[in-house]
């Protein structure tokens, strides 16, 4: 059995809308990719759009048989991962992991992870996994902070060579992340995700509001806990999802 199948496009608005609208054509183990994307989106609301085809934007339509006990919480952070093996040992750039899935470089953007369920009659069916990855060219004035692999190494980098890469990294290991969600890729991704001792974390849907919170751990299940600053009950909270600014 292949283990994946590329759908590649010239040009689409954004390869997750596309694997969204298409979600009951589509095969779990597709992969959409485009050359040119034109309305990319990215977490938050944020924009990810790609007129140069020079960068990956591609996604994955994931549509388990059975969808209890599916690992869905942890694909990012396993996508996030997957491409941070392959950036430090085949191109030995030392990225780093910012919770929960961005891929950094001395604190620019590599790479953005946008995971998006298909839900139907309230059913969930699958998730659409996109990932932009700034191969080579950083498009700052979209995307803030940007740094392409191509700045740090100073080579081109062949686009269908990492296409290939981060998607045989990812099917080969395929079985045993969805066998053992989290358990599997803790250990590394703790290597790869560092975390400040104070955590300024925005608020999903106010741009601009964040809140401070002191670091307590990385739990088992890929979420943190954190500690309210300044009170005195120092009760844990446990965060799921965000974006940290610092
Ligand atoms: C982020 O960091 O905010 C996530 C960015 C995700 C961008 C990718 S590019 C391919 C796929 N299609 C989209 O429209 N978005 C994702």
């Amino acid at each position: 059995m292949e283990k994946y199948n590329v759908i590649h496009f010239n040009s689409l608005n954004s390869t997750n809308t596309y694997s969204l609208e298409h979600f009951s054509e589509l095969k779990d183990r597709d992969v959409v990719v485009t050359d040119v994307q034109t309305s990319g989106r990215g977490r938050f609301d944020r924009v990810w759009q790609g007129t140069s085809s020079e960068n990956l934007y591609m996604t994955f339509v994931i549509k388990p048989e059975t969808v209890d006990n599916y690992p869905f919480m942890n694909l990012t952070q396993y996508l996030s991962v997957v491409i941070n093996r392959i950036l430090n040992k085949k191109y030995a750039i030392m990225s780093n992991i910012k919770w929960p899935n961005d891929i950094l470089f001395n604190g620019k953007k590599i790479s953005g992870i946008l995971a998006e369920t298909k839900i139907e009659n309230n059913m969930l069916k699958g998730v659409v996994l996109g990932v932009g990855i700034n191969l080579n060219t950083s498009p700052a004035e979209i995307i803030p902070n940007a740094i392409s692999l191509k700045e740090i190494s100073g080579k081109t980098i062949d686009k269908d060579e990492f296409m290939t890469d981060v998607l045989s990294e990812f099917y080969n290991n395929y079985d045993e992340f969805v066998e053992n969600g989290f358990n599997y890729i803790y250990d590394e991704y703790s290597k790869m995700c560092c975390f400040n001792e104070e955590l300024k974390i925005g608020n999903s849907y106010r741009e601009g509001e964040f809140s401070v919170y002191k670091f307590r751990k990385l739990n088992k299940d890929g979420t943190l806990t954190v500690s309210e600053i300044g009170k005195e009950d120092n009760k844990d909270i446990k965060i799921v999802s965000g974006d940290i600014l610092c």
